[in-house]
């Protein structure tokens, strides 16, 4: 038997139907905040990758799904590709390629799949899906402003109430502009020196090839080391420390609650300032329910002339839905009505009405005439329709419908012209 990938699902009926209502939820939160869609391609060079998230990343050191795509004539040329393990290098892409800097301050979403070769577990997978959104333009748009941020992080808190999530927690840091971290990253090289050899071997790595990402250790033994290592908060310059002054202040003024954690260093290395992760305690080791943060630099690393400063977020869409309370039943909407036709030739009367009845906004369902009464009963149970009506030979005759309400087992015969308004009212 073949089956699908390891790290992949299927996502099947019923459950698609929440993800639907979330992903409606959703589009409604991003319109009232007035952003738009954006899609790119779920593959891109791999170098975009390699200098927008990082090559030290654990993301593009290791997960990623990369081939090398030949040319199909001799002109042209090979290139190497890679499924994209996230979106915000894509998007930060295409906002130079089609200088969209020429429109001011863009404010973008996305939904879509990812992909990273991680050891599969619960709530972590290798196909994933991404429900995204970066606020980018240039520095005259009012891109830099903590106002974007403290924005984008009242929308979370929003988007989350509004598809029912309760009980979440927003881990607020500012990892500091590039030269904080300079300064950041010497001392931490210091600090790490002497109590380095006695740490897990991932973290001898990490104290070599980028110190920072030491804070993501897990390894029960090195917390009481990294609990003593300096932390970026005290690395702040003035300007750092003010733009994040400014993001906490209008955060309290609206009422979103928020956390500090100066460990939060996040996986990839286009963060400046403002960094996030909103956390859900339904998750288990997997909790981050949301990541994202400012990428004031990340433009320019991918070749713009011109800067543009960003900050976005992506929330884990198959993680969302795992702490929904919201079961898949309780969204779906029922067939209004199942559509008995009995006998030969009922067929053709039966599909006519179902299309006049579907025309009023009715979910219908539509039965076969080869079906006995009591099959098409049972299959009208079944698929949980609230009415059945049954399409016969006087029916036709008549143009009346005998419609029967399944749960009352009231029973009443309905001119055409009435079934429609009869059936909507009838719940
Ligand atoms: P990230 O933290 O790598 O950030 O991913 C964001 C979220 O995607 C995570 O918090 C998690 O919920 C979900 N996620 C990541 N990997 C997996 C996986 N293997 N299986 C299931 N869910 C997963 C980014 O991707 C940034 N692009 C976010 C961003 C946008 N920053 C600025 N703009």
């Amino acid at each position: 038997m073949i089956k699908s990938p390891r790290g992949t699902r299927d996502l099947l009926p019923p459950d698609t139907a929440l993800w639907n209502f979330v992903e409606a939820a959703v589009r409604d939160v991003f319109r009232a905040y007035n952003f738009q869609e954006i899609r790119t391609p779920i593959f891109e060079s791999t170098e975009l990758f390699a200098r927008g998230v990082g090559e030290e990343t654990d993301i593009v050191s290791k997960e990623m799904f990369t081939w090398e795509d030949r040319g199909r004539a001799e002109s042209d040329k090979g290139q190497s590709l890679t499924l994209r393990p996230e979106n915000t290098a894509g998007v930060v892409r295409a906002y130079i390629e089609h200088k969209l800097w020429e429109r001011g301050l863009n404010k973008l979403f996305y939904i879509g799949p990812q992909f990273r070769r991680e050891r599969p577990q619960k709530g972590r997978y290798r196909q994933f899906y991404q429900i995204g959104a970066e606020v980018i333009g240039p520095p005259s748009s009012g891109s830099e402003s903590p106002a974007r941020d403290a924005e984008i992080l009242e929308l979370l808190a929003t988007l989350l109430d509004r598809v029912g999530i309760a009980n979440w927690t927003l881990e607020l840091n500012s990892v500091g502009s590039p030269s904080d971290r300079a300064r950041f990253n010497d001392a931490l090289k210091k600090a790490l020196a002497p109590v380095v050899g006695s740490m897990c071997t991932d973290c001898q790595r990490r104290a070599v090839t980028n110190p920072l990402r030491v804070f993501d250790c897990k390894v029960p033994e090195d917390q009481p080391i990294i609990e003593k290592l300096p932390r970026i908060s005290h690395f702040l310059d003035e300007s750092s420390r003010a733009h994040f002054d400014q993001v906490q202040a209008i955060l309290k003024s609206v009422g979103v609650p928020f956390v500090l954690n100066d460990r939060l260093v996040r996986g990839l290395d286009y963060y400046t300032r403002t960094a996030f992760e909103f956390t859900h305690g339904a998750l288990g080791a997997q909790n981050a329910i949301l990541g994202g943060g400012r990428y004031d630099g990340l433009a320019e690393a991918l070749g713009s002339a011109q800067s543009a400063p960003g900050i976005g977020f992506a929330i884990g869409e198959d993680r969302l839905v795992l702490s929904l309370t919201e079961s898949a039943e309780s969204v779906i909407r029922k067939p209004d009505v199942y559509i008995a036709p009995l006998g030969a030739g009922m067929n053709l009367p039966a599909a006519r009405l179902a299309r006049e009845l579907r025309r009023h906004d009715l979910v219908v369902e539509l039965g076969d005439e080869a079906f006995k009464l009591k099959k098409s009963f049972e299959a009208a149970v079944k698929i949980g329709s609230r009415h059945i009506l049954i399409v016969g030979e006087n029916e036709v005759k008549a143009d009346a419908f005998a419609v029967k309400h399944l749960a009352s087992g009231e029973q009443v015969t309905v001119p055409r012209s009435e079934l429609a308004m009869w059936i909507e009212q009838h719940n």
